[in-house]
């Protein structure tokens, strides 16, 4: 692109009443071709739109209209073969596109933006790329919702030690344990789902600010740009950007709910816990130290919320307290939601590969879960059931065990039943059957719960739904 340079001329586009051109700063501040040509295919669509139309409407002659056409397309494959004469003299993608297609075809360019700002423009463009990004973000969310559902299928029935405070809890299983990021994922599916379903109006047509005084039909322009129906309100269709708000909020909470996978997948990893092993492909040596295997991918995701929360802040930041309508605050927008887009796309593909590709360490885990008196709240659960004891009583004996075992070294199951009868006379032989993992996990049969029936209904549940 050319630098900009002092010009003496006044913009060809807005500057009849200008005496003389831009500072080159004021160029350099003010222009957004720079990131904005991103939006180019949206910018021709919307154009094309606008122009049949116009004709449509008698707005505009035909002969016009079909040599607006036919510029516009020859100026999208210019763009995608690369060889478009992009020029930050011209500002953004808008006056770009229209100052090449008057190279192009001459005075009938001009008529283009006949009813039209750049102000309803950007409107269009940044909806049409947003919302394909929801599009994309649904596409990436559920390629990894089925790896984790591949996951839990294969080890519905693996026990591993769940957490609280991450400290050993109770006994669940592998499959429930992924199942639970299928949850968060789903949720962040149909927020994105939502999101798109709101944003699918048309705000061409919304002119500046007020309208316009011809006669145009916006709901054609509506529904060729697949949108559900035009904006309702013109001075909002151009100052509304809620839309990338609720995209940026939407990325975000996704993004988190990645990091959280990606930390545990960091602990897993790691040669304390050994849970699983991340494969080569998603991991790094050390140039010091050979047996190192770093988990670099689920660090990158565990730290890419910073990013996309940053451009979530940055545009609130932007918005706030702005008055109606168009601001040039608002130009600052595009470049956050990129960022965060594409951050986002990024993280859910490594993601995936990083799920598809891990394999659980099924032995450690099974271990894992029998250490830490992780049966405790099974052996309490007993002396209600069996017993009778009130839970407040049943959780102090299973406590004055819990220490017993501790000190002896050994866990619940390995104390003698005189041992156990020494705190509570009561307790019988049965009481080693609910000491065991197994038994544990599939003991948690509430809907929603740990055993491996309920982990495979949900399984199977979402199954149907992604296929
Ligand atoms: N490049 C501008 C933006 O991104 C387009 C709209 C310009 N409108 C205006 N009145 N200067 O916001």
């Amino acid at each position: 692109m050319s630098k900009p340079a002092n010009s003496k001329a006044a913009n060809q586009m807005w500057g009849g009443r200008f005496a003389e051109g831009p500072d080159a700063i004021m160029t350099a501040i003010n222009a957004s071709i720079g990131f904005d040509k991103r939006l180019y295919a949206q910018d021709i669509a919307g154009s094309r739109a606008h122009a049949a139309m116009l004709s449509a409407t008698g707005i505009l002659n035909n002969k016009d209209a079909e040599a607006i056409g036919e510029g516009l397309l020859k100026i999208l494959s210019e763009i995608e073969s690369g060889n478009f004469p992009f020029r930050i003299e011209y500002e953004d993608i808008h006056m770009n596109v229209e100052a090449r297609l008057k190279e192009m075809i001459g005075e009938p360019a001009g008529r283009l933006h006949t009813a039209r700002s750049r102000n309803d423009q950007i409107a269009v463009d940044f909806r049409l790329w947003v919302r394909d990004q929801c599009d994309a973000a649904i596409t990436g969310l559920e390629a990894l919702m089925r790896a984790f559902v591949a996951q839990a299928e294969a080890g519905a029935d693996w026990v591993m030690p769940g957490f609280t405070h991450l400290q050993t809890a109770q006994p669940v299983t592998w499959g429930h344990h992924m199942m639970a990021y299928v949850e968060m994922l789903g949720r962040d599916r149909s927020r994105f789902i939502d999101a798109r379903i709101r944003m699918n109006e048309c705000p061409l047509g919304a002119g500046a600010l007020a309208g316009t005084s011809f006669p145009i039909d916006r709901h054609m322009t509506a529904k060729a740009l697949g949108f559900d129906r035009p904006t309702a309100n013109s001075l909002d269709s151009v100052s509304d950007r809620d839309f990338a708000l609720e995209f940026l909020s939407t990325c975000s909470i996704c993004t988190m709910h990645l990091s959280r996978f990606a930390e545990e997948l960091v602990i897993w990893s790691s040669a304390q816990f050994r849970f699983i092993q991340l494969s080569d492909k998603w991991t790094t040596g050390s140039s010091i130290m050979p047996q190192k295997k770093n988990p670099d991918a689920a660090e990158l995701l565990r730290a890419k919320l910073g990013r996309v929360l940053g451009a979530t802040v940055a545009l609130f930041t932007i918005m706030k307290g702005l008055a109606l309508t168009y601001s040039k605050d608002m130009q600052e927008d595009k470049e956050q939601v990129f960022d965060a887009a594409d951050t986002l796309m990024l993280a859910l593909a490594a993601m995936t590969g990083m799920v598809s590709d891990m394999t659980a360490n099924r032995k450690i885990l099974a271990s894992a879960a029998a250490s830490g008196f992780s049966t405790a709240t099974d052996l309490a659960d007993w002396l209600v059931r069996a017993l009778n004891l009130p839970f407040r009583d049943a959780h102090h004996v299973t406590g004055t065990l819990v220490a017993m075992a501790e000190k002896k070294g050994c866990d619940l199951s390995n104390l003698t039943l005189a041992e156990m009868q020494s705190v509570h006379a009561a307790i019988k032989i049965e009481v080693f059957d609910v000491l065991g993992v197994e038994n544990s996990i599939r003991s948690r049969m509430s809907y929603g719960g740990t055993a491996p029936d309920q982990v495979r209904t949900q399984v199977a549940r979402w199954k149907a739904a992604l296929r």
